[in-house]
């Protein structure tokens, strides 16, 4: 298959593009599209045929349920059945937006889509692209993140031609995504409802709207339908091996000077990956040393500007990784409010290799 790449504008999308795209969707074909959150390759949700082939491209494991992006609250159910009062009320709050319900399935939803659960995973995105899109087709668009399973999800174009080149007929490049993290996931089908996946939407902000719901803490296994994503152990994972250290700036930055230090002598060829303000302190202890050549660093955003930090994270990692290194050394930014969902996608990322320096 021959991958096509149209450019649109992010703010007002030719109208031509969106039709010829709208058209593969309903024609049963993938389309790999720009959300505020991530790229999505998306299919038409209620074809069970369209809905495989995200499965074979992504060579995404069939236990790994899909989010059904739809193009308002008002089509919530055509795909669920009620919402709860504390749903509607996030829903109404923060669609359209980073935000996904999961809310129990109607049975015109397919079984692939669900991975068999009795619930389904609903979200509105607000990108103007994702909203053209559906509002032209018509239909609910089934869609994870366009990345190769795991691999970091895609925020431009040029990483979904990464992964998915020759594999899905159409991308719309709209540019850089604006929050470069995954929608939050709140489970309505679990009571008290439950964070299942931290996101754009922080835990703060709904659990000040709905105090009821409580964040997931137990984990699953990798033969059953995952409840929430990236249970399975390497879900976020880059090639190379990452460690995460968290603490604050003044404990972290000498240590992993250090064991950067340490490991590029030893031979590895080895990133960072941190807060620039953190990379800016590591240099001078890095600089001029004979392994200096074999150290590669990677800013994401910095501890003042968590906004930028969640949208710069994936394509550095990716960067990162480019370059071959054996090992990367990542530094964390805390995990309160934003922090949250970037400290999990690196604690998924690390696989268990986390080191918290500096509080003992
Ligand atoms: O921001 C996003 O949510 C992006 C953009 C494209 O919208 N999509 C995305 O999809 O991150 P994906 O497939 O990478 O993550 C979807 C996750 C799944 O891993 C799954 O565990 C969870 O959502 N999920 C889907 N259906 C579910 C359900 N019925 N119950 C619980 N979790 C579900
Ligand atoms: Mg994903």
């Amino acid at each position: 298959m021959k991958t096509r790449v149209i450019k649109v504008d992010r703010d007002r999308p030719d109208p031509a593009a969106i039709e010829e795209a709208a058209a593969a969707l309903r024609d049963g074909k993938l389309v790999a599209f720009p959300t505020e959150t991530v790229y999505g390759l998306g299919a038409h949700a209620l074809d069970t045929d369209a809905v495989q082939k995200i499965f074979d491209a992504k060579e995404r494991p069939a236990n790994d349920p899909l989010i059904v992006h739809i193009a308002h609250i008002g089509q919530v159910n055509q795909c669920a059945v009620g919402m709860p009062a504390g749903a509607r009320k996030l829903g109404l709050s923060f669609w359209a937006g980073p935000l996904t319900l999961v809310l129990q399935k109607k049975p015109e939803v397919p079984d692939l889509v669900t991975a068999g659960l009795p619930s389904v995973a609903l979200r509105v995105p607000s990108h103007r692209v994702a909203r053209a899109l559906m509002e032209t087709a018509g239909i609910p668009i089934a869609a994870p993140s366009a990345n190769r399973f795991s691999r970091p999800s895609p925020t431009t174009a040029a990483h979904v031609i990464a992964d998915l080149d020759g594999r899905v007929g159409l991308i719309l490049d709209g540019g850089p995504t604006d929050i470069g993290l995954e929608s939050t996931i709140v489970d309505f089908t679990a009571d008290p409802p439950v964070l299942r996946r931290p996101g754009g939407i922080t835990f703060e902000q709904v659990h000040s709207l709905v105090p009821e719901v409580v964040v997931q803490t137990v984990q699953g296994s990798d033969d059953q339908p995952q409840p929430a994503p990236g249970q399975m152990g390497r879900h976020y994972a880059p090639r190379a091996e990452l460690t995460l250290y968290e603490g604050p700036a003044a404990a972290v930055v000498p240590r992993v000077a250090a064991d950067v230090r340490t490991a590029a002598a030893g031979g590895d060829r080895v990133g960072i990956l941190a807060p620039e303000e953190d990379l800016s302190a590591i240099a001078p202890e890095i600089a001029g040393r004979a392994s200096a050549g074999r150290i590669e660093t990677s800013p994401y955003g910095s501890r003042g500007d968590l906004d930028r930090s969640a949208r710069e994270l994936y394509a550095s990692i990716r960067a990162l990784d480019a370059t071959g290194v054996a090992k990367i050394f990542a530094i964390g930014v805390g995990s309160d409010g934003l922090a949250r969902a970037i400290h999990d996608r690196l604690m998924r990322a690390a696989d268990g290799r986390v080191k918290t320096i500096g509080y003992e």
